[in-house]
């Protein structure tokens, strides 16, 4: 059976990291639902010039599900644990919060409530700067309650020399949460 991954796409900078991870984990076989936001696809748009219909047509492969959708089946606890994971890259500290409180508004923060409830690994790629206490508070939260926060912040130790290497460092430390093996970017003291 294929290995399975919600991937989620919201309206905070940094959508390079949500198309990025569409290109790695399509090219690695894996199924990918994808569901984005309003405010994802307006962002889509305003940082890398991606429509809705070029980006499915990009991605023939990919379930891309209606964030209205709230019937769709990764909207269920008996579905979603088929899968390797949930991955909201970028996450918007709204998302972010709605997740930390509960408070469902689309299927985004349906699935990462889901994923919480059921122990499906949860990564947030949250993107913000700089934070408020508010944020912060929400992040330790939704940590408490078992998602892994990861920042979209790369690191310099590999000495990057293009965006794409800073990109992909923040996409692999994604994959490295999924224990998905890859070879997005050079390990600490890594020939
Ligand atoms: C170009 C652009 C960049 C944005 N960057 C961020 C950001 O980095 N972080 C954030 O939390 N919100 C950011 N926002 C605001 C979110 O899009 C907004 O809060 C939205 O309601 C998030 O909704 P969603 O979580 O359903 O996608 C940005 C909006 C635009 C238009």
């Amino acid at each position: 059976m294929l290995e399975k991954v919600v991937l989620c796409i919201t309206g905070a900078s940094g959508a390079v990291y949500g198309y990025r991870l569409l290109q790695v984990l399509t090219s690695m076989n894996l199924s990918i639902d994808l569901v984005v936001s309003s405010s994802g696809w307006v962002v889509l748009w305003q940082e890398l010039g991606l429509r809705k219909e070029e980006l499915l047509k990009e991605f023939p492969s990919v379930n891309q599900v209606s964030e209205k959708d709230i019937a769709n089946p990764i909207a269920s606890g008996s579905r979603l644990i088929e899968y390797r994971g949930v991955v909201i890259a970028p996450c918007s500290m709204s998302t972010l919060a709605h997740i930390a409180h509960g408070t469902n508004q689309n299927l985004i923060h349906r699935v990462g409530e889901v994923a919480l409830k059921e122990r499906v690994p949860l990564l947030l790629l949250v993107r913000e700067a700089p934070y408020s206490q508010v944020h912060l508070e929400n992040m330790l939260k939704v940590s408490k309650a078992g998602a892994i926060v990861l920042p979209a912040s790369p690191g310099f130790y590999h000495r990057p020399h293009t965006l794409q290497e800073l990109v992909d460092f923040v996409v692999g430390k994604v994959l490295d949460s999924l224990r998905i093996k890859h070879n997005l970017y050079k390990r600490w003291k890594e020939e």
